[in-house]
């Protein structure tokens, strides 16, 4: 399956959600693609903020690698989930997609943890490093939700490799 995570700068969140979901994908042996981008265009080629790496790298996740783009309207085929950070996020991607926008792919990322409960992953940029801390702790349980709920199909061509 192919999964993005979107937020505004894509340097603090998404990232996170990015790199988490990977490392859980990759540790259950699922054939994931995973990304993730933001509806700004301010850090575009970016590596993640220094405290998304650092709160990563305390969870022994190295995200140095990943670099900043924006969500752009092709997205919406290219990805079969598509997971919002907060609510804005949701609406700007919508209006960014236009007429490709596709409401069954696209939902908030704490829906994994509480279905239709309209919560969002705070935005911890500018604040201290314990709201990254929090922030990690929402993005980890509900990576989990999604290994969870969709790994049972393990993707069959990584099998044959094996
Ligand atoms: P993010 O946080 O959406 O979690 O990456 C932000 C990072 C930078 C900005 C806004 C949000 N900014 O305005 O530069």
């Amino acid at each position: 399956m192919k999964f993005l995570m979107v937020c505004l700068g894509n340097i603090c969140r998404s990232p996170l959600g990015e790199g988490v979901l990977r490392h859980k994908a990759e540790s259950r042996g699922l054939a994931w693609e995973i990304d993730s981008a933001g509806t700004g265009s301010w850090h575009i080629g970016k590596p993640p903020f220094h405290m998304s790496q650092r709160i990563a790298l305390k969870n022994g996740i190295d995200i140095s690698r990943q670099r900043g783009r924006q969500f752009e309207r092709g997205d919406l085929a290219k990805f079969d989930r598509i997971y919002f950070m907060d609510r804005n996020n949701y609406e700007d991607a919508k209006r960014i997609a236009g007429n490709l926008w596709d409401e069954s792919k696209c939902r908030l990322l704490l829906d994994e943890l509480h279905p239709g409960g309209q919560i969002n992953v705070p935005d911890p940029y500018g604040y201290p490093e314990t709201e990254f801390e929090k922030v990690f702790e929402l993005i980890n349980a509900a990576c989990e939700a999604i290994v969870v709920r969709y790994g049972r199909e393990r993707d069959l061509g990584y099998l044959a490799k094996e």
